[in-house]
């Protein structure tokens, strides 16, 4: 009986996180699971460590996807709502634009255009984005 018990609450409780999930859809950011890159630290790096690393790029995947897709486009193909990353150059400048952005995010006349991620993605997480988007091809 206690087993049942366990059970039963195990799959409520599964059935309320997935309803939570759904409510909030693709809207609330995803932190990542970056285990198996090679930790930073505190301070922040100026440029990518972590550049045609395959973890990285297949954690960056999944970061990408839960977090930076519904704007920036599938595979990394914009639709138009939002630049295409394929075109941001793959140098020192191009890391130091990303991190910007990514950290702090985009504001235009006090409307959000793109929501800041730090606090949400650790230097990890948004490096391994920056590998996977430059491991896109281009075209
Ligand atoms: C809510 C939509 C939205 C989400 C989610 C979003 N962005 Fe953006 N992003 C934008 C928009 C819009 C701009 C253009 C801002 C501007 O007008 O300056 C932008 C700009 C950028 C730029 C600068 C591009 C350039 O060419 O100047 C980078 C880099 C970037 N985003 C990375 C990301 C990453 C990485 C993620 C996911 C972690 C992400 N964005 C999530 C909407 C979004």
């Amino acid at each position: 009986m206690r087993n049942i018990t366990i059970i039963a609450c195990t799959a409520l409780a599964t059935a309320i996180f997935a309803t939570g999930v759904m409510a909030h859809g693709d809207m609330a950011p995803q932190p990542i699971d970056t285990t198996g890159l090679e930790p930073l630290g505190e301070e922040w790096r100026a440029t990518n460590p972590y550049r045609g690393n395959p973890k990285a790029i297949e954690i960056g995947a999944r970061g990408y996807n839960s977090n930076c897709a519904r704007c920036h486009g599938l595979d990394v193909k914009s639709g138009g709502m939002a630049p295409d990353l394929r075109m941001l150059e793959s140098s020192d400048e191009g890391d130091a634009w990303f991190l910007m952005r990514i950290r702090s995010g985009a504001k235009r006349d006090d409307r959000v255009k793109m929501p800041p991620f730090e606090g949400i993605l650790s230097q990890e997480a948004m490096w391994a984005i920056r590998s996977y988007i430059e491991s896109q091809p281009k075209d």
